[in-house]
């Protein structure tokens, strides 16, 4: 009935999430539970609350992924888990029991970095997607510009110097007002706004870098929303969220052109919470198209924190012979 199962496990931040795959891209299951309104008002993540929300959660999302696949864990050929990077207590919760799993059932476990996982949701979606191409990883905790030579060969083309690009997204909702997570709010709000109501900067930096740096803009908007406060003068939270999102959109854009361009690659995918974003998405398509490059995104359930991204790239590394000891240990700053 099916070729290999493999259950993936997600709990590297605030997604409690277990999914059933055939053959690595098929997806049978995929149970996100969200903690999101437990956090929402610290305005962010609390460490502890998630690793205690993950441990009462985990056996009953991986249940109810297995039913929905219509298995039982007997069916079950691998284990892929997340374990790092991440909360070290949210990644260690995940990491625990998918180790339990594959000893249990003597199984191989696979252990899955985060950063890598995110690139793999592109696989879900298109058959046909397969490396080399240039990949913009851009979530809440990291920015990355990758070469993606071949499944498990990543050259780092750029990365963030300061803040994550959904951070800066996060950040700015927090100084508008606007709730936690940010990134969705703006991009639904910035629709309404004028995107050159206001000049915020643009951090190119040196001219041959494609490293990013969002400090700067995030900086911006906070001293124009004070200025306004001791001006008594009402702000067009619109027009910011607009403004905002077009100088960090412009940056990650230009700088992904110019990755597909130095590596003479013909396919930009994106990849991670922030390639949800429409404007992103938009003006990438706009800018590629004029440039005959392709590009490729995830649905927005797969492009934020999930299992199956998780299951397929553990799947990859399966076919390659690759496993990982019990012992595995959960690696918080684990780098790609
Ligand atoms: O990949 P993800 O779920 O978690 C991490 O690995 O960090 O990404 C979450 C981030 C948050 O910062 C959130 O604000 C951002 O992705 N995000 C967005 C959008 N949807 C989620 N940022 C901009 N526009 C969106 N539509
Ligand atoms: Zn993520």
């Amino acid at each position: 009935r099916f070729t290999h199962l493999t259950l993936g496990i997600e709990t590297s931040c605030d997604e409690t999430s277990a999914a059933v795959l055939d053959g690595g891209k098929k997806i049978l299951s995929n149970v996100i539970s969200s903690q999101v309104e437990l956090h929402k008002k610290y305005g962010g993540v609390v460490p502890e609350i998630a690793s205690r929300k993950h441990i009462e959660n985990i056996i009953p999302i991986i249940q109810e992924a297995l039913d929905t696949a219509g298995v039982t864990l007997n069916d079950i050929n691998s284990i892929g888990v997340t374990y790092g990077p991440g909360l070290v207590g949210a990644l260690l919760v995940g990491l625990s029991t998918a180790k339990a799993v594959a000893y249990g059932r003597n199984i191989p476990l696979i252990g899955v970095n985060h950063i890598e996982g995110h690139i793999y949701a592109n696989f879900l979606e298109d058959p046909e997607l397969a490396p080399p191409f240039v990949c913009l990883i851009v979530s809440g905790g990291h920015t990355h510009l990758v070469y993606m030579k071949d499944y498990g060969e990543y050259e780092i083309l750029g990365i963030t110097r300061d803040d994550a690009a959904g951070e800066a997204f996060d950040k700015t909702a927090r100084v508008l007002g606007l709730g936690y997570p940010g990134g969705p709010v703006i991009d639904k709000l910035a629709a309404e706004g004028n995107p050159e109501a206001y000049a915020f900067p643009r951090a190119y930096l040196e001219p041959d870098s494609l490293d990013f740096s969002f400090s700067g803009v995030k900086t911006a908007v906070l001293n124009l929303i004070n200025s306004m406060k001791q001006k008594g003068r009402e702000v067009n939270t619109a027009d910011v969220a607009a403004s905002f999102q077009e100088a960090v959109v412009e940056v990650l854009v230009e700088k992904t052109l110019r990755a597909a361009e130095r590596k003479n690659a013909g396919t930009i995918v994106l990849a991670g919470g922030v390639a949800a974003n429409s404007r992103l998405r938009g003006l990438l398509m706009e800018r590629a198209d004029r440039m005959d490059l392709k590009v490729r995104y995830p649905s927005p359930v797969l492009c934020t924190d999930n299992a199956a991204m998780i299951a397929s790239c553990a799947y990859f590394h399966y076919v390659k012979g690759e496993r990982s000891a019990l012992s595995l240990n959960a690696v918080a700053n684990l780098g790609l």
